[in-house]
Protein backbone atom coordinates (compact mmCIF):
# COMPACT_ATOMS: atom_id res chain seq x y z
CA UNK A 1 0.00 0.00 0.00
CA UNK A 2 3.10 2.42 0.86
CA UNK A 3 6.10 2.90 -1.32
CA UNK A 4 8.40 5.79 -1.59
CA UNK A 5 9.15 6.82 2.62
CA UNK A 6 12.06 9.38 1.81
CA UNK A 7 12.72 9.38 5.51
CA UNK A 8 13.36 5.30 5.48
CA UNK A 9 16.38 5.81 3.25
CA UNK A 10 17.88 8.24 5.81
CA UNK A 11 17.59 5.99 8.69
CA UNK A 12 20.49 3.94 9.02
CA UNK A 13 22.20 6.98 8.87
CA UNK A 14 21.06 8.34 12.04
CA UNK A 15 21.12 5.32 13.85
CA UNK A 16 24.77 4.65 12.74
CA UNK A 17 25.47 8.06 14.04
CA UNK A 18 24.02 6.80 17.28
CA UNK A 19 20.67 9.07 17.47
CA UNK A 20 18.50 6.11 19.20
CA UNK A 21 19.48 3.31 20.61
CA UNK A 22 16.67 2.16 22.37
CA UNK A 23 14.77 -1.21 22.18
CA UNK A 24 12.03 -1.07 19.54
CA UNK A 25 8.87 -0.91 21.57
CA UNK A 26 5.55 -3.13 21.14
CA UNK A 27 3.30 -0.57 18.94
CA UNK A 28 2.90 -2.05 16.05
CA UNK A 29 0.16 -2.80 14.04
CA UNK A 30 -1.89 -6.10 15.31
CA UNK A 31 -0.22 -8.28 12.63
CA UNK A 32 3.22 -7.60 13.86
CA UNK A 33 2.01 -7.61 17.70
CA UNK A 34 1.28 -11.31 17.24
CA UNK A 35 4.17 -13.08 15.37
CA UNK A 36 3.37 -16.49 16.11
CA UNK A 37 -0.44 -16.29 14.15
CA UNK A 38 1.19 -14.69 11.17
CA UNK A 39 4.70 -16.19 10.25
CA UNK A 40 6.64 -13.52 11.81
CA UNK A 41 9.75 -12.95 9.60
CA UNK A 42 11.99 -10.58 11.35
CA UNK A 43 14.34 -10.30 8.22
CA UNK A 44 11.63 -9.34 6.06
CA UNK A 45 12.80 -5.77 4.99
CA UNK A 46 9.48 -4.34 5.43
CA UNK A 47 9.28 -4.91 9.14
CA UNK A 48 12.75 -3.85 9.14
CA UNK A 49 11.66 -0.75 7.59
CA UNK A 50 8.67 -0.28 10.34
CA UNK A 51 11.00 -0.73 13.09
CA UNK A 52 13.40 1.66 11.63
CA UNK A 53 10.48 4.46 11.42
CA UNK A 54 9.41 3.01 14.87
CA UNK A 55 13.02 3.85 16.08
CA UNK A 56 13.57 7.08 14.78
CA UNK A 57 9.81 8.37 15.95
CA UNK A 58 10.13 7.10 19.68
CA UNK A 59 11.09 9.38 22.28
CA UNK A 60 14.29 9.74 24.19
CA UNK A 61 14.60 7.19 26.75
CA UNK A 62 13.46 9.16 30.01
CA UNK A 63 13.99 6.99 33.11
CA UNK A 64 12.54 8.86 35.93
CA UNK A 65 9.47 8.00 37.62
CA UNK A 66 7.43 11.09 37.87
CA UNK A 67 3.85 11.32 40.16
CA UNK A 68 2.12 13.99 41.45
CA UNK A 69 2.54 16.14 38.07
CA UNK A 70 0.10 18.67 37.13
CA UNK A 71 -0.38 18.85 33.23
CA UNK A 72 -2.83 20.46 30.19
CA UNK A 73 -3.56 23.21 31.87
CA UNK A 74 -7.33 22.83 31.17
CA UNK A 75 -9.88 22.81 34.67
CA UNK A 76 -11.29 19.56 35.43
CA UNK A 77 -14.38 18.05 33.09
CA UNK A 78 -16.61 15.39 34.19
CA UNK A 79 -19.87 13.95 33.22
CA UNK A 80 -21.84 16.91 34.56
CA UNK A 81 -20.22 19.43 32.28
CA UNK A 82 -21.07 17.30 29.27
CA UNK A 83 -24.19 16.61 30.06
CA UNK A 84 -24.63 20.50 30.55
CA UNK A 85 -23.10 20.87 26.96
CA UNK A 86 -25.72 18.72 25.60
CA UNK A 87 -28.65 19.12 27.53
CA UNK A 88 -28.84 22.62 25.44
CA UNK A 89 -29.46 20.17 22.93
CA UNK A 90 -26.26 21.37 21.26
CA UNK A 91 -22.76 22.20 21.16
CA UNK A 92 -23.11 24.68 23.95
CA UNK A 93 -20.27 23.44 26.04
CA UNK A 94 -18.26 23.99 22.50
CA UNK A 95 -19.40 27.57 22.30
CA UNK A 96 -18.30 28.24 25.85
CA UNK A 97 -15.02 27.08 25.20
CA UNK A 98 -14.61 28.92 21.53
CA UNK A 99 -13.33 32.23 22.51
CA UNK A 100 -9.59 31.56 24.13
CA UNK A 101 -9.08 28.11 23.06
CA UNK A 102 -8.25 28.51 19.24
CA UNK A 103 -8.61 25.74 17.75
CA UNK A 104 -10.92 23.65 19.95
CA UNK A 105 -14.66 25.62 19.17
CA UNK A 106 -17.68 24.69 17.53
CA UNK A 107 -16.52 26.65 14.19
CA UNK A 108 -13.46 24.94 13.86
CA UNK A 109 -15.13 21.64 15.05
CA UNK A 110 -17.74 22.61 11.65
CA UNK A 111 -14.53 22.77 9.58
CA UNK A 112 -13.21 19.24 10.67
CA UNK A 113 -15.98 17.18 10.22
CA UNK A 114 -16.81 19.04 7.15
CA UNK A 115 -13.27 18.44 5.79
CA UNK A 116 -13.85 14.69 6.80
CA UNK A 117 -17.41 14.53 4.99
CA UNK A 118 -15.86 16.31 1.57
CA UNK A 119 -13.57 13.57 1.75
CA UNK A 120 -15.99 10.52 1.73
CA UNK A 121 -15.65 8.21 -1.07
CA UNK A 122 -19.96 8.28 -1.27
CA UNK A 123 -21.88 10.94 0.85
CA UNK A 124 -23.30 9.25 4.07
CA UNK A 125 -26.35 12.11 5.18
CA UNK A 126 -27.33 10.38 8.96
CA UNK A 127 -24.56 8.28 9.64
CA UNK A 128 -21.17 8.60 11.08
CA UNK A 129 -18.88 10.77 8.53
CA UNK A 130 -15.64 7.98 9.90
CA UNK A 131 -15.97 4.91 11.67
CA UNK A 132 -19.84 4.60 9.76
CA UNK A 133 -20.10 0.84 9.88
CA UNK A 134 -20.29 -0.61 13.32
CA UNK A 135 -22.28 -2.96 15.85
CA UNK A 136 -23.57 -2.04 19.17
CA UNK A 137 -22.44 -5.16 22.30
CA UNK A 138 -23.58 -5.05 25.89
CA UNK A 139 -21.63 -6.41 28.09
CA UNK A 140 -19.84 -5.44 31.85
CA UNK A 141 -17.01 -4.12 32.86
CA UNK A 142 -15.00 -5.73 36.54
CA UNK A 143 -12.00 -3.17 38.11
CA UNK A 144 -9.14 -5.53 39.08
CA UNK A 145 -7.87 -5.33 42.85
CA UNK A 146 -5.26 -2.96 41.98
CA UNK A 147 -7.06 -0.67 39.79
CA UNK A 148 -8.51 1.61 43.00
CA UNK A 149 -5.04 2.19 44.12
CA UNK A 150 -4.26 4.45 41.11
CA UNK A 151 -7.19 5.69 40.02
CA UNK A 152 -10.44 6.73 42.02
CA UNK A 153 -12.85 7.52 39.17
CA UNK A 154 -15.99 5.36 39.99
CA UNK A 155 -15.47 2.40 37.37
CA UNK A 156 -12.29 1.74 39.23
CA UNK A 157 -14.56 0.73 42.77
CA UNK A 158 -14.83 -3.06 42.12
CA UNK A 159 -18.36 -2.94 41.78
CA UNK A 160 -19.14 -4.58 38.16
CA UNK A 161 -20.30 -2.05 35.48
CA UNK A 162 -22.54 -2.07 32.83
CA UNK A 163 -21.08 -0.98 29.68
CA UNK A 164 -22.39 -0.55 26.07
CA UNK A 165 -19.78 -1.29 23.40
CA UNK A 166 -19.85 -0.04 19.74
CA UNK A 167 -17.19 -1.71 17.36
CA UNK A 168 -16.25 -0.49 13.98
CA UNK A 169 -14.80 0.01 10.88
CA UNK A 170 -12.94 3.20 10.06
CA UNK A 171 -13.81 3.66 6.74
CA UNK A 172 -16.32 6.49 5.94
CA UNK A 173 -19.00 6.04 4.03
CA UNK A 174 -22.25 3.17 3.91
CA UNK A 175 -20.00 0.57 2.34
CA UNK A 176 -19.11 -2.23 4.59
CA UNK A 177 -15.79 -3.59 3.63
CA UNK A 178 -15.22 -5.92 6.56
CA UNK A 179 -12.32 -7.97 5.18
CA UNK A 180 -10.65 -4.68 3.97
CA UNK A 181 -7.37 -3.25 5.56
CA UNK A 182 -8.14 -0.79 7.74
CA UNK A 183 -8.32 0.48 11.21
CA UNK A 184 -11.42 -0.62 13.38
CA UNK A 185 -12.72 1.27 16.40
CA UNK A 186 -13.89 0.25 20.11
CA UNK A 187 -15.68 2.24 21.60
CA UNK A 188 -17.11 1.50 25.00
CA UNK A 189 -19.83 3.47 27.82
CA UNK A 190 -19.31 2.78 31.20
CA UNK A 191 -22.90 3.16 32.56
CA UNK A 192 -22.02 4.49 36.08
CA UNK A 193 -24.39 5.36 39.46
CA UNK A 194 -26.27 1.84 38.97
CA UNK A 195 -25.86 1.03 35.56
CA UNK A 196 -29.24 2.96 33.76
CA UNK A 197 -28.22 3.90 30.36
CA UNK A 198 -29.32 7.37 30.16
CA UNK A 199 -28.02 8.01 33.37
CA UNK A 200 -24.40 9.32 34.08
CA UNK A 201 -21.55 7.47 32.58
CA UNK A 202 -17.80 7.98 30.84
CA UNK A 203 -16.44 7.02 27.83
CA UNK A 204 -13.75 5.59 26.41
CA UNK A 205 -13.17 5.73 23.08
CA UNK A 206 -10.45 3.50 21.14
CA UNK A 207 -8.75 2.71 17.34
CA UNK A 208 -6.38 -0.23 16.70
CA UNK A 209 -4.01 2.60 15.21
CA UNK A 210 -1.25 2.79 18.37
CA UNK A 211 -0.39 6.25 17.57
CA UNK A 212 -2.28 9.05 15.28
CA UNK A 213 -1.14 10.92 12.39
CA UNK A 214 -1.59 14.57 12.99
CA UNK A 215 -0.11 16.52 15.98
CA UNK A 216 -3.06 19.58 16.37
CA UNK A 217 -5.24 20.59 13.90
CA UNK A 218 -3.88 22.17 11.41
CA UNK A 219 -1.75 18.79 10.96
CA UNK A 220 -5.37 17.45 10.57
CA UNK A 221 -6.20 19.91 7.98
CA UNK A 222 -3.32 19.37 6.23
CA UNK A 223 -3.62 15.76 6.40
CA UNK A 224 -7.22 15.86 4.67
CA UNK A 225 -5.95 18.31 1.99
CA UNK A 226 -3.18 16.01 0.68
CA UNK A 227 -4.66 12.34 1.41
CA UNK A 228 -7.77 13.00 -0.76
CA UNK A 229 -9.30 10.11 -3.00
CA UNK A 230 -7.22 9.53 -5.66
CA UNK A 231 -7.94 6.20 -8.78
CA UNK A 232 -6.02 3.47 -7.78
CA UNK A 233 -4.43 0.62 -10.45
CA UNK A 234 -2.54 -2.60 -9.76
CA UNK A 235 1.28 -2.35 -9.71
CA UNK A 236 3.71 -4.65 -11.45
CA UNK A 237 4.78 -7.79 -9.79
CA UNK A 238 8.34 -6.26 -11.16
CA UNK A 239 7.44 -2.67 -9.56
CA UNK A 240 6.62 -4.94 -6.44
CA UNK A 241 10.10 -6.54 -6.15
CA UNK A 242 11.79 -3.43 -6.77
CA UNK A 243 9.94 -1.72 -3.78
CA UNK A 244 11.00 -4.55 -1.47
CA UNK A 245 15.09 -4.48 -2.63
CA UNK A 246 14.52 -0.72 -1.65
CA UNK A 247 12.93 -1.51 1.44
CA UNK A 248 9.84 0.39 0.48
CA UNK A 249 6.19 -1.27 0.77
CA UNK A 250 4.62 -2.19 -2.18
CA UNK A 251 1.48 -0.77 -3.25
CA UNK A 252 -1.07 -3.24 -2.34
CA UNK A 253 -3.25 -4.66 -5.56
CA UNK A 254 -6.79 -2.99 -5.28
CA UNK A 255 -9.74 -4.65 -3.72
CA UNK A 256 -12.49 -5.93 -5.60
CA UNK A 257 -15.04 -3.18 -6.42
CA UNK A 258 -11.94 -0.54 -5.19
CA UNK A 259 -11.35 1.98 -7.46
CA UNK A 260 -10.06 5.03 -5.09
CA UNK A 261 -8.46 5.34 -1.97
CA UNK A 262 -6.19 7.86 0.33
CA UNK A 263 -3.23 5.40 0.36
CA UNK A 264 -1.42 7.68 -2.06
CA UNK A 265 -2.27 10.88 -0.62
CA UNK A 266 -1.50 9.67 2.88
CA UNK A 267 2.01 8.17 1.26
CA UNK A 268 2.28 12.05 0.52
CA UNK A 269 1.87 13.33 3.62
CA UNK A 270 3.86 10.90 5.65
CA UNK A 271 6.48 11.76 3.12
CA UNK A 272 6.56 15.23 3.90
CA UNK A 273 6.11 15.13 7.50
CA UNK A 274 8.28 13.25 9.52
CA UNK A 275 5.94 12.50 12.84
CA UNK A 276 2.95 11.06 10.64
CA UNK A 277 5.09 8.01 9.60
CA UNK A 278 4.93 5.96 12.13
CA UNK A 279 1.09 6.09 12.11
CA UNK A 280 0.65 6.02 8.49
CA UNK A 281 2.66 3.24 7.91
CA UNK A 282 0.83 1.22 10.90
CA UNK A 283 -1.98 1.40 8.98
CA UNK A 284 -0.92 0.79 5.54
CA UNK A 285 -0.23 -2.46 7.42
CA UNK A 286 -3.14 -2.78 9.81
CA UNK A 287 -5.11 -5.62 8.08
CA UNK A 288 -8.22 -6.79 8.99
CA UNK A 289 -9.33 -8.90 12.31
CA UNK A 290 -10.66 -12.38 12.09
CA UNK A 291 -13.04 -11.01 14.86
CA UNK A 292 -13.87 -7.48 16.15
CA UNK A 293 -12.79 -8.94 19.62
CA UNK A 294 -9.25 -10.15 17.91
CA UNK A 295 -7.67 -6.76 17.96
CA UNK A 296 -5.82 -4.56 20.59
CA UNK A 297 -7.49 -1.23 20.63
CA UNK A 298 -5.42 2.18 21.99
CA UNK A 299 -7.19 5.29 23.33
CA UNK A 300 -3.95 6.76 21.96
CA UNK A 301 -4.29 10.37 23.93
CA UNK A 302 -2.79 10.86 27.38
CA UNK A 303 -4.79 11.33 30.74
CA UNK A 304 -4.53 12.00 33.89
CA UNK A 305 -5.47 10.05 36.68
CA UNK A 306 -5.91 10.85 40.09
CA UNK A 307 -5.01 8.32 43.13
CA UNK A 308 -6.84 7.85 46.30
CA UNK A 309 -3.87 10.11 48.13
CA UNK A 310 -4.20 13.14 45.46
CA UNK A 311 -1.09 11.75 43.20
CA UNK A 312 -1.99 12.42 39.68
CA UNK A 313 -0.45 10.40 36.70
CA UNK A 314 -0.32 10.60 32.85
CA UNK A 315 -1.26 7.38 31.83
CA UNK A 316 -2.65 5.74 28.38
CA UNK A 317 -5.15 3.19 27.91
CA UNK A 318 -5.81 0.18 26.01
CA UNK A 319 -8.18 -3.12 25.09
CA UNK A 320 -6.03 -6.44 25.17
CA UNK A 321 -8.21 -8.86 23.62
CA UNK A 322 -8.22 -12.15 26.40
CA UNK A 323 -8.62 -14.68 23.01
CA UNK A 324 -5.39 -12.98 21.40
CA UNK A 325 -4.67 -10.59 18.49
CA UNK A 326 -5.40 -12.30 14.48
CA UNK A 327 -5.79 -10.58 11.36
CA UNK A 328 -7.09 -12.08 8.19
CA UNK A 329 -5.59 -13.95 5.31
CA UNK A 330 -3.56 -10.90 3.60
CA UNK A 331 -3.48 -12.99 0.51
CA UNK A 332 -7.04 -13.90 0.28
CA UNK A 333 -9.99 -12.24 -1.79
CA UNK A 334 -11.59 -10.30 1.37
CA UNK A 335 -15.10 -10.82 2.44
CA UNK A 336 -16.86 -7.62 2.63
CA UNK A 337 -19.30 -8.57 5.54
CA UNK A 338 -18.43 -10.74 8.48
CA UNK A 339 -17.36 -9.35 11.77
CA UNK A 340 -20.87 -8.68 12.56
CA UNK A 341 -22.12 -12.02 12.16
CA UNK A 342 -18.95 -13.79 13.79
CA UNK A 343 -19.20 -11.51 16.64
CA UNK A 344 -23.02 -12.64 17.39
CA UNK A 345 -22.39 -16.38 16.65
CA UNK A 346 -19.05 -16.18 19.50
CA UNK A 347 -21.05 -14.33 21.93
CA UNK A 348 -24.04 -16.80 21.54
CA UNK A 349 -21.26 -19.59 22.32
CA UNK A 350 -19.24 -17.51 25.15
CA UNK A 351 -18.84 -14.00 26.33
CA UNK A 352 -15.36 -12.42 24.92
CA UNK A 353 -13.01 -10.60 27.09
CA UNK A 354 -10.53 -7.72 27.11
CA UNK A 355 -8.63 -6.60 29.75
CA UNK A 356 -7.85 -2.74 30.32
CA UNK A 357 -4.57 -1.88 30.21
CA UNK A 358 -3.31 1.48 32.06
CA UNK A 359 0.58 2.39 30.91
CA UNK A 360 1.77 4.89 33.32
CA UNK A 361 3.99 7.50 31.97
CA UNK A 362 7.18 8.67 32.82
CA UNK A 363 9.29 12.07 33.08
CA UNK A 364 9.53 13.00 29.68
CA UNK A 365 7.57 11.20 27.82
CA UNK A 366 4.95 12.58 25.20
CA UNK A 367 1.91 14.02 26.92
CA UNK A 368 -0.24 16.21 24.80
CA UNK A 369 1.86 14.68 21.25
CA UNK A 370 -0.38 11.49 20.21
CA UNK A 371 2.17 11.01 17.37
CA UNK A 372 4.48 10.12 19.44
CA UNK A 373 4.64 6.59 21.48
CA UNK A 374 5.93 5.81 24.86
CA UNK A 375 8.60 3.56 25.18
CA UNK A 376 7.56 -0.43 25.97
CA UNK A 377 9.33 -0.32 28.83
CA UNK A 378 6.43 1.84 30.73
CA UNK A 379 5.04 0.47 33.91
CA UNK A 380 1.58 -1.21 32.77
CA UNK A 381 -1.17 -1.84 34.95
CA UNK A 382 -4.34 -4.02 34.44
CA UNK A 383 -6.91 -1.71 35.49
CA UNK A 384 -9.97 -4.59 35.27
CA UNK A 385 -12.15 -7.04 32.90
CA UNK A 386 -14.14 -6.39 30.53
CA UNK A 387 -16.71 -8.94 29.55
CA UNK A 388 -19.24 -8.66 26.43
CA UNK A 389 -22.00 -10.55 26.34
CA UNK A 390 -24.85 -10.53 23.88
CA UNK A 391 -25.08 -7.87 20.75
CA UNK A 392 -27.12 -5.28 21.75
CA UNK A 393 -30.85 -5.57 21.00
CA UNK A 394 -32.11 -2.50 19.76
CA UNK A 395 -29.09 -1.38 17.00
CA UNK A 396 -30.82 1.46 16.22
CA UNK A 397 -30.31 2.87 19.76
CA UNK A 398 -26.52 1.77 21.17
CA UNK A 399 -25.50 1.28 18.03
CA UNK A 400 -26.82 3.89 15.67
CA UNK A 401 -27.73 6.88 17.84
CA UNK A 402 -25.24 6.28 20.78
CA UNK A 403 -22.90 9.40 20.99
CA UNK A 404 -19.29 8.86 22.32
CA UNK A 405 -17.03 11.83 23.21
CA UNK A 406 -13.75 11.34 24.72
CA UNK A 407 -14.30 14.23 27.11
CA UNK A 408 -17.33 12.14 28.66
CA UNK A 409 -15.20 12.10 31.44
CA UNK A 410 -15.41 11.67 35.76
CA UNK A 411 -13.86 12.74 38.54
CA UNK A 412 -10.54 10.54 38.89
CA UNK A 413 -9.87 11.16 35.10
CA UNK A 414 -8.80 14.23 33.55
CA UNK A 415 -7.61 15.29 29.64
CA UNK A 416 -3.95 16.02 29.09
CA UNK A 417 -3.66 19.38 26.93
CA UNK A 418 -3.22 17.28 23.66
CA UNK A 419 -4.43 19.66 20.81
CA UNK A 420 -6.11 16.68 18.75
CA UNK A 421 -8.00 15.37 22.42
CA UNK A 422 -9.33 19.07 22.79
CA UNK A 423 -10.29 19.28 19.32
CA UNK A 424 -12.71 16.23 19.53
CA UNK A 425 -14.91 17.37 21.71
CA UNK A 426 -16.56 19.23 20.18
CA UNK A 427 -16.09 18.12 16.50
CA UNK A 428 -18.29 14.85 18.12
CA UNK A 429 -20.65 16.87 19.11
CA UNK A 430 -20.92 18.48 15.53
CA UNK A 431 -21.23 15.66 13.96
CA UNK A 432 -23.55 13.82 16.69
CA UNK A 433 -26.04 16.94 15.83
CA UNK A 434 -25.60 16.60 12.04
CA UNK A 435 -26.37 12.81 12.31
CA UNK A 436 -28.96 13.23 15.13
CA UNK A 437 -27.44 11.18 17.72
CA UNK A 438 -28.42 11.17 21.02
CA UNK A 439 -27.54 14.09 23.24
CA UNK A 440 -25.80 13.27 26.13
CA UNK A 441 -28.77 12.88 28.92
CA UNK A 442 -31.38 10.73 26.60
CA UNK A 443 -34.72 12.47 26.99
CA UNK A 444 -37.55 9.57 26.72
CA UNK A 445 -38.78 10.58 23.52
CA UNK A 446 -35.18 10.15 22.34
CA UNK A 447 -35.01 6.74 23.88
CA UNK A 448 -37.84 5.86 22.22
C1 LIG B 1 -8.85 15.83 15.10
C2 LIG B 1 -8.91 14.49 15.13
C3 LIG B 1 -10.19 13.74 14.98
C4 LIG B 1 -11.37 14.11 14.40
C5 LIG B 1 -11.69 15.44 13.73
C6 LIG B 1 -12.29 13.01 14.53
C7 LIG B 1 -13.60 13.02 14.10
C8 LIG B 1 -14.52 12.04 14.34
C9 LIG B 1 -15.93 12.15 14.10
C10 LIG B 1 -16.61 13.39 13.51
C11 LIG B 1 -16.51 11.01 14.46
C12 LIG B 1 -18.01 10.67 14.42
C13 LIG B 1 -18.60 11.05 15.78
C14 LIG B 1 -20.10 10.85 15.85
O1 LIG B 1 -20.80 11.18 14.91
O2 LIG B 1 -20.57 10.36 16.89
C15 LIG B 1 -15.48 10.15 14.95
C16 LIG B 1 -15.67 8.85 15.40
C17 LIG B 1 -14.67 8.07 15.92
N1 LIG B 1 -13.35 8.41 16.13
FE1 LIG B 1 -12.52 10.20 15.67
N2 LIG B 1 -11.66 11.98 15.19
C18 LIG B 1 -10.38 12.38 15.48
C19 LIG B 1 -9.42 11.65 16.14
C20 LIG B 1 -9.60 10.37 16.61
C21 LIG B 1 -8.63 9.65 17.36
C22 LIG B 1 -7.25 10.16 17.80
C23 LIG B 1 -9.17 8.43 17.63
C24 LIG B 1 -8.50 7.33 18.40
C25 LIG B 1 -8.84 6.97 19.60
C26 LIG B 1 -10.50 8.39 17.04
C27 LIG B 1 -11.38 7.32 17.09
C28 LIG B 1 -12.70 7.37 16.69
C29 LIG B 1 -13.63 6.26 16.84
C30 LIG B 1 -13.34 4.87 17.40
C31 LIG B 1 -14.86 6.71 16.36
C32 LIG B 1 -16.18 5.93 16.33
C33 LIG B 1 -16.90 6.14 17.65
C34 LIG B 1 -18.27 5.49 17.63
O3 LIG B 1 -18.34 4.26 17.46
O4 LIG B 1 -19.26 6.21 17.82
N3 LIG B 1 -10.72 9.58 16.44
N4 LIG B 1 -14.28 10.79 14.86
Amino acid sequence: MLSNINALEELPCQIARGRRTEKIGDHQSNRARCPESHGFISSCPIRIARRLVRLVCEPDHMPVLRSNVTFGGGRRLNSIDIANASSANGTSGCRSIRNGEGMTGSSVAKQLVDAIIANLPEPAPGLRPVHTMGVGVDGYFMASDVARNYCIAEHFRGHRVEVSVRFSNGFGGPKQHDGWSDVRGMATRFHLQGGVKDGPATDLIATTLGEFFARNVEDFFEFTKIARQHPVQRESPWRKILDMLQLKEPVRDPYPKETTNTDAGALSYANRYRFAQLAVFEAAQIGAPVSYTRATYHAIHTFMVEDPHGVRRPVRFSWQPVAGVRTTDPTATPVDKYLRHELEERLRRWPARFMLMMTIGEAGDALDDPTKPWSARRVRVVMGTLTLTNLAKDQVADGERISFNPWRLVPGIEPSGDPILHARRCAYEVSREMRGGCPFIRSQADAK
